[in-house]
């Protein structure tokens, strides 16, 4: 792939003075469960990997935040404590700013926008300066699904929303997002938000199809709110250290497989997200459509502050427009 062959002249720079032990027996952290879909790749490239490498290589995979939360294992995979993640670019983008472009709300049409939007040249080069600029290596990315409201109360408006505790992952663009909604946006890292929902910790969440659905994120809630405000893009992550220690055979053989299986679960969100919306409107909860005009100003705010904060954004904006 272009890509990897790329990052291993980019990494080489960056980390040559640190070269470690080739390891035979990566560990891979996420802070999905195992029935997830990232989770199930993650753990089908390690299956891959072992067979392609004729034993040679294996992968431990630790879901669940065994190995800490996502801020706490990008710190593990910049020292090469931890050799590998499939992590939110949420988390990443709370480094490298640029990312944050891809959460412009409504940048996709639907789901499968997103995934072309995720396989472009532009966001494939948007991984480029992650190397240096975060200590990690982007194989490539995968998705979850487009983010949807769920909330214990009726919510008919988006004034509704507002001074709500509304959960969110921990990353600024949706903090923005919700800030201009007016809501009170509280962040929260995914393995904390069911009992938070059940107890009224919070009032409502941002979340997946699959989540809500899997998770049974419904079962404390009166109102979902179809949005689908936003896209939820996921990278296969290598620390850069551990990276440069790879002979180039390996780097093409890594890279390769956890792309491949990275990237498989843009195909799995498009085939099943209809599929997990069909079940929670059909679970009696009140079911709600919106679109774009349900923000009203609050998509025009958050533009106005990214398009400052993230050069790639009208790129970004242009490939939406042309893969539409
Ligand atoms: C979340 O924070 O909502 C989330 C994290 C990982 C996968 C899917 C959702």
């Amino acid at each position: 792939m272009k890509h990897i062959a790329k990052l291993m002249g980019s990494v080489a720079l960056v980390a040559a003075s640190t070269l470690t032990a080739q390891a035979d027996e990566f560990r891979l952290g996420l802070i999905t469960p195992p029935p997830h879909i990232w989770t199930k790749a993650a753990g089908a490239f390690g299956d891959e990997l072992t067979e392609k490498s004729g034993g040679a290589h294996s992968v431990s995979v630790f879901p669940s935040r065994q190995l800490g939360n996502e801020a706490e294992m990008l710190q593990q995979l910049q020292t090469g404590a931890l050799d590998m993640a499939f992590m939110t670019v949420a988390e990443v983008s709370n480094r490298y700013v640029d990312l944050g472009a891809f959460y412009a709300p409504y940048l996709a049409d639907d789901i499968a926008h997103a995934g072309r939007i995720l396989r472009s040249d532009k966001a494939t080069s948007m991984l480029e300066p992650l190397p240096a600029e975060v200590g990690v290596v982007g194989v490539g990315y995968g998705m979850a699904g487009l983010r949807q409201i769920v909330s214990r109360g009726d919510i008919s408006s988006a004034e509704d929303l507002a001074g709500l505790k509304l959960r969110i992952t921990p990353f600024t663009p949706i903090l923005d997002f919700y800030n201009a909604i007016g809501a009170a946006p509280t962040p929260m890292p995914l393995p904390s938000v069911y009992d938070a929902l059940a107890n009224g910790q919070v009032d409502a969440i941002d979340m997946d199809a699959e989540l809500i659905w899997v998770l049974k994120y419904y079962d404390h809630a009166d109102t979902i709110v179809q949005s689908d405000h936003m896209m939820f893009p996921m990278v296969g992550l290598v620390s850069a250290k551990v990276w440069a220690g790879l002979s180039e055979e390996d780097r093409a053989m890594i890279g390769e497989l956890m792309a491949k299986h990275v990237d498989s679960t843009i195909d799995s969100y498009v085939e099943k997200e209809a599929g997990w919306l069909a079940q929670i409107e059909g679970t009696g909860k009140t079911y709600t459509k919106v679109d774009a005009t349900f923000f009203g100003g609050a998509i025009d705010e958050w533009n106005a502050i990214w398009s400052e904060k993230a050069p790639s954004l009208d790129g970004l904006r242009a490939v939406a427009a042309e893969t539409k």
